[in-house]
């Protein structure tokens, strides 16, 4: 994860210690998370892992038990989702992503509800320049949509922000192998590509894999192995450990940190 001068690279989010839930018993705890400015993350693993929570804990929303939280630097600790917001924080939920009554159009300058008038232009106009795809499909409501149309939108009203970093909650639940190929490749990657960092969460390992510089796998609201993704994606263990889901990965809990 070193740049080509041999720096370190800058961290966009920086996790520390992280334990969150929804009362005093911890769902996930003592994670330790970074994502580097302009790199794709995935957080893989089971059903109930905690992936949810730990973004909601980031965000402000699940209840922070411990642990410290950065962004490019600066403690963001305990802020509420509306001031990670304006920091440049943008989030999309894995549900209620997205308003299915309003059209597309609609759905965009909803998110740029934070800026002035002229910077809702400007960005209206980038945010089709990321998703041309959107174009023809401003007037449509969002619940005429393919499951990857209304995802992309769900993306789009978020990069009306501007953020510095995007929060993605399996952006691929719910589509076929195919879509969900398509969201990861030609929505996620191209952020990434774009220079925007993107924390992404996923079940589907392979293809999160795919699109992503670094990822970590949480078990049991742990994480248990965190490495390159490629460095995962061409060793067979560790794509076993990683794709094996809760039985494989529970077996090395604590292994390989
Ligand atoms: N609002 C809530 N109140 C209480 N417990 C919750 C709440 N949301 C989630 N949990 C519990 O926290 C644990 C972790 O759930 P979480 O949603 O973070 O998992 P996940 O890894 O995102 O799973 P999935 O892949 O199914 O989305 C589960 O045991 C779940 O039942
Ligand atoms: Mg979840």
């Amino acid at each position: 994860m070193s740049s080509a001068d041999g720096a370190a690279p800058r961290i966009a989010l920086a996790v520390r210690a992280l334990a969150a839930g929804y009362g005093d018993q911890p769902v996930v705890e003592g994670v330790d998370l970074d994502v580097p400015l302009g790199q794709v993350v995935a957080v893989a693993g089971p059903n109930g892992a905690g992936k949810s929570t730990l973004l909601k804990a980031i965000l402000g929303i699940a209840r922070l038990l411990g642990g410290r939280i950065t962004l490019d630097g600066a403690d963001v600790t305990r802020l509420p989702l509306q001031k990670l917001a304006r920091l440049g924080v943008g989030y999309v939920p894995q549900l209620d992503d997205v308003f299915d009554a309003l059209r597309v159009r609609e759905n965009l300058e909803m998110g740029g509800y934070l800026c002035t008038r002229r910077e809702r232009a400007q960005r209206f106009d980038r945010t089709l320049t990321v998703f041309p795809q959107l174009t023809p499909l401003l007037e449509r409501y969002v619940e005429t949509l393919s499951g990857g149309q209304r995802k992309m939108t769900a993306i789009a009203r978020v990069l009306m922000l501007d953020p510095k970093i995007l929060v993605l909650d399996e952006p691929t639940a719910g589509l076929s192998p195919e879509l969900s190929r398509m969201v990861l490749h030609e929505q996620v990657r191209v952020l990434g590509d774009l220079g925007t960092s993107v924390l992404l969460v996923e079940q589907k390992a392979v293809a999160a894999l795919e699109v992503s510089d670094w990822a970590y796998l949480m078990v049991r609201g742990r994480v248990v192995m965190s490495a390159p993704a490629a460095t995962i994606l061409a060793d067979p263990s560790m794509r076993e450990v990683f794709l094996g889901g809760a039985g494989t990965a529970a077996a090395v809990e604590g292994a390989s940190r």
